[in-house]
């Protein structure tokens, strides 16, 4: 993309707002289904190829606990490759810790060795993040909890894991991810009722698919070679950031319907999207409007990531706009920051109010970024204030 200008230190990003941006970005593959699928190689006996994979702090996370499991994964371009099966239960303690989605990690190992242990999964700190529909549904599959630790989790299923009808109280992506990886190596049938249906649900159903786990009693699945689906957050970002900074940028690489409640509410805010197969275009050149009220919800419902990259937007609007999270309690930890850079916001429990933008506009400022896409959203704001930012603690969106 032109005309924005960033540099990033380690653990900073600077940036130089107030131009408009232009240009064409092509969408990686999506953090969020890589992560499941790289967990879900621990249950396959072949070798599994994913492609041009992004090379993010979770995603080498990822490849250090499934080396800590005894398989051998490393990057070959920008593929990566995982083959070995797992040989060790215990996740290496420090890396879980470091990501939410180590708690994927666990569901393969008790199918194949069973018996998992993990530190207990960190990540952003954008609202209470249990972990009891996972350990819920293991259990009714057979899977026992032993005492540990505080902080550490062990799991056993001595006698395998078996075939149970589970409903989920809330339909949880970890949920589903976990038990579709327990599932598809058990014992029987499993009926998973309330399931999550988001995109990346989809992609680790294909690929279980793709490495033969519909073969009922199957010891191992077959590997598989294997493109992620593209990132529909990544593009909302993007898209956020022209809604912000104004210009014109095509996506490419990602169907638009992916990310269609984003592309809807920025058009509604004044900006023009045109729509292909698998690209879209966002241009906005004239004035931005107030986006009235809006809700997150489950798919196919406006994405709790992408809240906080349309309230980025939001605030370069001329008129009101309100946005709720009804997935995560402390989604807008942006909040200070936009404050900082000159933005009208109030934060009241789940919902961010948005007032219109200051006559002087936003103005460069020293920002933390509070998360992963709560800083996404300071980099969106910054990039449509004049003058540098700052910001710090980037190891969230590395
Ligand atoms: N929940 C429970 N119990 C559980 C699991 C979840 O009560 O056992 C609740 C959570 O507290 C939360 C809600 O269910 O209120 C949603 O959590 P979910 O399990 O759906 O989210 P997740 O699997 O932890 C994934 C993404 C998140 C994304 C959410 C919602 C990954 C690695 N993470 O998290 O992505 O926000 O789904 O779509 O797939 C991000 O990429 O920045 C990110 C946080």
């Amino acid at each position: 993309m032109g005309a924005a200008d960033m540099t990033q230190q380690s653990g900073r990003i600077w940036v130089m707002g107030g131009r408009p941006l232009n240009g064409t970005a092509a969408i990686p593959a999506a953090k969020n289904s890589v992560l499941p699928l790289l967990a879900a190689a621990l249950l396959c006996r072949g070798p599994v190829r994913l492609r041009a994979v992004p090379r993010l702090s979770d995603v080498e996370c990822s490849l250090g606990l499934l080396r800590g499991a005894g398989c051998a994964a490393y990057w070959q371009g920008a593929d990566i490759v995982v083959a070995g099966m797992p040989s060790n239960s215990t996740l290496p303690g420090e890396t879980a810790a470091q990501m939410r989605a180590s708690i994927l990690f666990c569901a393969p190992l008790l199918a194949r060795l069973g018996r998992a242990e993990t530190s207990l999964p960190g990540g952003c700190n954008i609202g209470a993040r249990p972990i009891d529909l996972h350990l819920e549904g293991l259990a009714r599959m057979g899977a026992k909890e032993l005492d540990a630790v505080a902080g550490k989790l062990v799991l056993a299923a001595p006698g395998g894991l078996h075939g149970a009808d589970i409903t989920l109280r809330f339909p949880s992506v970890g949920a589903t991810e976990t038990l579709l990886l327990a599932a598809v190596c058990a014992r029987g049938t499993t009926v998973l009722r309330g399931a999550a249906r988001e995109p990346e649900i989809s992609d680790l159903t294909e690929f279980l698919n793709r490495c033969g786990g519909r073969i009922e009693g199957r010891r191992g699945l077959s590997g598989c070679d294997f493109s992620p689906l593209p990132d529909r957050i990544f593009a909302s970002t993007l898209a956020c950031a022209v809604a912000a900074a104004g210009g014109r940028v095509e996506l490419t690489g990602c169907p638009p319907a992916l990310y269609a409640p984003v592309l809807e509410i920025l058009e509604q805010m004044g900006c023009t999207v045109e729509r292909g197969a698998d690209r879209a275009e966002v241009a906005r050149f004239g004035r931005l409007y107030g986006a009235g009220r809006v809700f997150t919800g489950v798919y196919p419902g406006l994405a709790t990531d992408a809240a906080p990259l349309l309230a980025a937007a939001m605030l370069c609007a001329e008129g009101e706009s309100s946005i709720e999270d009804v997935i995560f309690e402390r989604r807008f930890g942006c909040a200070e920051g936009f404050e900082r850079l000159g933005g009208r916001v109030k934060r009241a429990g789940r919902v961010l109010s948005v007032g219109p933008l200051p006559e002087s506009g936003l103005h460069g400022a020293a920002l933390t970024a509070p998360d992963l896409r709560g800083g996404a959203a300071l980099v969106v704001a910054a990039l449509s204030a004049r003058g540098k930012s700052l910001v710090e603690e980037t190891r969230h969106i590395d």
